[in-house]
């Protein structure tokens, strides 16, 4: 069993309220009722990330401070090895971080490629607030993220050292994500741990006041070269949010999301009056249109809520979980897939 299989079986064991609501159902949500305030994220993980932003939510605060406080739980987490602390570092062994985080305003912030940083979602707000620009990169991100408070720690947890010091036995590098198809190969797995041990989170919240935020953070491809950025702080590929029409966000390859600008396709899929489960499964066919074959290596799944709290996801492979919380569901949803 993966570390990472461990984590999320002892989180959702470990936390006995939500276990006793959080059921696993294949379902998505289209009624035209505006359900407010709302919290969907990625992965098994989001169920503890929903929690801490449901305790903004249910206190009638934002959904800015709701993603997050949401996605600080995940970032902090050592346990798991692809957000935050112990994220499986680059191929020189070094933890580089991704996130973004943008509000109901178009407002916007991000970092790319910091390291030593524990929160790069909390510099990627103070980005967005305190600055004029969107964007802090590698260096500059830090040397803010030092200058404004954040403390410099090591992220490289012993576990996490140790698959990597195992991975440069091989260097084999080919990236292949939370796959549970037939194509999958453990043996060319790059993550040691098998297919669930790398991935985003992507928060989306919609709050009492009809506010939509949203928040991504990741540790990014495991043994990537040194300085690669993945969709997650990219604004329009990882993330986006509009007042108009709802938000989305992405996981998996993140070179295939980037392709498509996969966030934003969304949005404007939905602004055509798609539902959120279709506008993401249009935007999985899209990568399978560009390459058919490699589409069925890799993962790549989607998660929309629009601005009436309807949400929905899509994946191309199977395995693709999201977490649901608002005042009448609590769930955690196995996503429908392509293949
Ligand atoms: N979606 C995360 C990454 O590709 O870095």
């Amino acid at each position: 069993m993966s570390n990472r299989r461990k984590f999320i079986q002892n989180s959702v064991l470990g936390s006995a309220g939500i276990l006793l609501s959080a059921k696993v159902v294949s379902a998505s949500s289209s009624d035209t009722t505006i359900k407010k305030p709302i919290v969907v994220s990625t992965w098994n993980f989001g169920v503890q990330a929903n929690e801490a932003a449901w305790k903004v939510l249910a206190e009638k605060g934002h959904a800015l401070d709701a993603v997050e406080a949401g996605v600080r739980v995940p970032e902090a987490d050592p346990k798991g090895n692809s957000v935050g602390y112990g994220g499986l570092p680059d191929r020189e062994g070094r933890v580089t971080l991704d996130a973004c985080i943008m509000d109901e305003k178009y407002n916007c912030g991000s970092v790319m490629c910091i390291e030593h940083i524990m929160h790069p979602i909390s510099v990627a707000r103070l980005v967005m607030e305190k600055t004029p620009h969107i964007v802090l990169s590698g260096e500059g991100a830090l040397r803010f993220a030092l200058a404004n408070g954040f403390k410099k720690q090591n992220l490289l947890t012993p576990q996490s050292e140790k698959a990597w010091k195992e991975w440069l036995k091989t260097s084999n590098y080919s990236p292949s994500m939370n796959i549970e198809n037939q194509s999958y190969s453990k043996e060319n797995d790059p993550m040691p741990g098998g297919p669930d041990n790398h991935d985003t989170i992507g928060m989306l919240a919609l709050d009492v006041n009809g506010n939509l935020s949203g928040a991504c953070t990741t540790s990014g491809l495991a043994y990537k070269i040194h300085g690669r950025v993945g969709d997650s702080p990219i604004i329009g590929a990882g993330l986006y949010v509009d007042p108009e029409v709802g938000a989305a966000t992405a996981t998996g390859v993140g070179e295939e999301v980037i392709r498509i600008v996969g966030a934003h396709l969304i949005i404007e899929l939905m602004r055509q009056g798609y539902a959120p489960e279709a506008a993401c499964k249009e935007a999985t066919q899209r990568i399978i249109k560009r390459n058919p074959e490699k589409s069925k290596t890799i993962q790549v799944a989607f998660l929309a809520l629009d601005k009436n709290g309807n949400y929905g996801a899509y994946a191309l492979q199977k395995g693709f979980t999201f977490a649901v919380k608002s005042g009448t569901e609590e769930k955690l949803i196995n996503a429908k897939s392509i293949y």
